[in-house]
């Protein structure tokens, strides 16, 4: 992985410590800077529980460090997101956070923040940028292992068969990277088998509700396939509604794998309506505000940093999970 020198105005804080005598060790140096801190957070929106508990997350980590956060909730729009950035540099925040809803489109408002001397700290997804020096570093899911997960337990399940078993997937939103690597790894794996065949892939935008709609949809018209793929436990809750109202066993008659791991995916997993989930982690305040630390006093951080996620199946032992929190 590459190393990114971030380039930020230390000297205030250099002068102020050497002022105020806190060289004396480096907690009392963090805990200066930590209080002077003012970062800029734009978040997607609030689609999910999981986006819920990831907004907490950061927000509940910054209020521990004494950091002090602008926080605006874009509901699910670019242009939000952009205007929010523009007010973050105007107001010269310290750092800023940005989980961008799409990969594109980011090159102007992340070169003004870049002459603005303002790091950029991508969380959750990712973007698609030529000039890497635009932003500091990534921080989140690697999802395009995700999508392998969700297939190396078809992989797993279906070890035993011959025929032909087929997919039906169900996109997050589109453009997004979460749902962008997830289709990627899931076809890197399952395109190697051919007894597996994606019959259909439709987005539901990762929410609860359309992804009940676009089922209840599809049901009327098709075959009910052996395998639904869903992107996010939302849809796979709206799914599994879909199929039980029309009278199919989810988990039974359709084998479901879905990604994040929250609380309701669980109970799911454990009445056997869910058969395997792929944990995305959203607990990440705690990493995010060691970097914007680190960011802020001109350290180097990684390009990419990925969190470490677990898998949930079937046939384990699932009584003993700790509770998820979201
Ligand atoms: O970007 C992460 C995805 O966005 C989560 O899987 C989903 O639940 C959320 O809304």
């Amino acid at each position: 992985m590459n190393k990114k020198i971030v380039g930020v105005s230390v000297l205030y804080i250099l002068v102020m410590c050497s002022f105020l005598s806190c060289f004396n060790s480096d907690s009392s140096k963090n805990e200066k800077a930590e209080k002077n801190l003012i970062v800029g957070f734009s978040q997607i929106g609030a689609e999910s529980a999981w986006r819920k508990a990831h907004t907490s997350s950061v927000l509940a980590a910054a209020k521990k460090h004494n950091i002090q956060v602008l926080y605006n909730n874009a509901e699910q729009k670019q242009e939000n997101q952009i205007k929010a950035l523009r007010s973050f540099i105007s107001y010269q925040v310290d750092v800023i956070i940005l989980v961008p809803i799409v990969q594109d489109g980011w090159e102007n408002v992340l070169t003004e923040a870049k002459d603005a001397n303002i790091p950029v700290l991508i969380v959750d997804r990712k973007i698609t940028i030529e000039d890497k020096t635009l932003y500091a570093g990534y921080l989140g899911p690697d999802n395009t292992q995700e999508g392998r997960e969700a297939a190396y337990y078809l992989q797993r399940k279906f070890a035993d068969t011959n025929e032909t078993i087929t997919i039906f997937e169900m996109r997050g939103t589109d453009s997004s990277s979460a749902a962008v690597d997830r289709f990627i790894g899931f076809r890197e794996i399952v395109e190697q088998d051919s007894r597996f065949a994606i019959i259909a892939s439709e987005t539901g935008d990762f929410l609860r509700s359309l992804g009940k709609e676009v089922m209840h949809n599809w049901l009327q018209a098709h075959e009910v396939p052996d395998i639904i793929f869903s992107h996010n436990d939302g849809m796979a809750l709206g799914i599994i509604e879909a199929l039980e109202e029309n009278a199919i066993g989810p988990g039974r008659d359709v084998i479901i794998v879905s990604i994040d791991a929250e609380q309701d995916a669980i109970e799911n997993l454990k009445d056997g309506k869910l058969n395997c989930v792929v944990e995305c982690n959203p607990n990440i305040g705690e990493d995010i505000m060691q970097l914007i630390i680190d960011l802020s006093q001109g350290k180097t951080i990684f390009d990419t940093m990925y969190k470490p996620e677990i898998i949930f199946e079937e046939g384990v032992d699932l009584i003993s999970i700790p509770p998820r929190g979201y």
